[in-house]
């Protein structure tokens, strides 16, 4: 049964990635992980504000501070990028390394153009095999339009990408106006996969409190839809490697993941519920599955049921939206 599958340029023995999160901040889950099989590694995010001391200036150099956009955009403050927290990281990845014989995947997060951009260099020295991006913006400031976060998000890929030589991902939010075409722009610039998606935190009202509260709960496997939809939608249509992520709990999601175009899945919740050896469990699921089915590998399966493979392309379309919903009983 053959499980590889390549991921941003990287050859990697199956498809599951461990996702950025508490499993990955850690030597010993992250040994566990791979003892129980999964092929790569995403470490714990390193976030802006870790890595710049003036990171409550974040606003400012994006769209405030009496500048406009194209300034503030353009403009790279001189930012002291040393500290414990950032040194500490960089040294998590050299002694991963040592240890390591899958690829280790540093998670970058970020969202302005200080100074955390040069640190991408430092995680290449460090040893990360590629880098993920994570950049989270919420644009709360209602004069701020799609256009600006867009450039927002570009600009700030394209200073990484100019700063390393490693793959670089990026992992999206589905929340875009056009989410197929922002993918489409990452890959051209030169991301070399897309993670789809982003699990925001939640925000929730503390009622004896009387405060907004921001939680973060496990996900379900009823989260899976947006990821199947848009890697359906994007298989072959971006140079960008797939990566499915939110949602995928069992052998059954990463085989709908891969059929619908992913390269590979990342696990998070499912992992730290059952423990890091479940994924010895589901790589056993998913071989048995396939042997059942008759299918030799990955490959044969990947896109099977992406939108320009299936029979059924109108479940990805509005087509069936009004179907749907007036046929609903209950
Ligand atoms: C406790 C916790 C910590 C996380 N930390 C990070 C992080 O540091 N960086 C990041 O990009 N994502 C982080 N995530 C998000 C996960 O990497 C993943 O995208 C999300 O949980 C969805 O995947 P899942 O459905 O398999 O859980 C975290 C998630 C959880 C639950």
């Amino acid at each position: 049964m053959k499980l590889e599958t390549t991921y941003m340029g990287l050859t990697l023995k199956n498809p599951i990635i461990a996702g950025a999160s508490p499993l990955t901040a850690s030597s010993d889950s992250i040994k566990r992980l791979e003892d129980a099989g999964v092929a790569a590694i995403v470490l714990h995010s390193i976030f802006e504000e870790q890595i710049n001391h003036e990171s409550h200036e974040i606003d400012h150099f994006l769209f405030k501070g009496g500048e406009s956009y194209a300034e503030a955009v353009g403009y790279f403050p001189d930012m002291e990028l040393s500290n414990l927290e950032s040194e500490h990281y960089l040294e998590e990845i050299n002694t991963l390394k040592s240890s390591l014989s899958i690829p280790l995947i540093a998670s970058l997060n970020g969202v302005s153009r200080g100074g955390w951009i040069e640190y991408a260099g430092k995680l290449q020295e460090a040893g990360a095999d590629g880098l993920e991006l994570n950049i989270t913006y919420i644009p709360t400031d209602i004069e701020v339009d799609g256009s600006m976060v867009e450039k927002l998000y570009l600009e700030a890929l394209e200073a990484v990408l100019e700063t390393v030589s490693i793959p670089v991902s990026i992992k999206m939010n589905a929340v875009f106006s056009s989410p197929a075409n922002m993918a489409k722009q990452f890959s051209d610039k030169g991301a070399k996969g897309l993670v789809l998606f982003d699990r925001p935190v939640q925000v929730d009202v503390d009622l004896e409190a009387l405060t907004a509260v921001q939680t973060i709960r496990p996900s379900s496997a009823a989260e899976l839809s947006e990821s199947l939809r848009w890697s359906a939608i994007l298989y072959k249509k971006v140079a960008a490697s797939l990566c499915a992520s939110t949602g995928v709990h069992t052998h059954e999601d990463i085989l709908k993941a891969i059929m619908s175009g992913a390269d590979t899945v990342q696990m998070v919740s499912a992992l730290m519920k059952y423990g890091e050896s479940y994924v010895d469990r589901v790589l056993n699921d998913l071989s048995t599955w396939m042997e059942e089915k008759e299918y030799d590998s990955i490959a044969q399966m990947k896109g099977s049921i992406s939108l320009h493979h299936t029979a059924n392309p109108a479940a990805y379309e509005r087509a069936n939206y009004m179907r749907i919903l007036t046929e609903y009983r209950y």
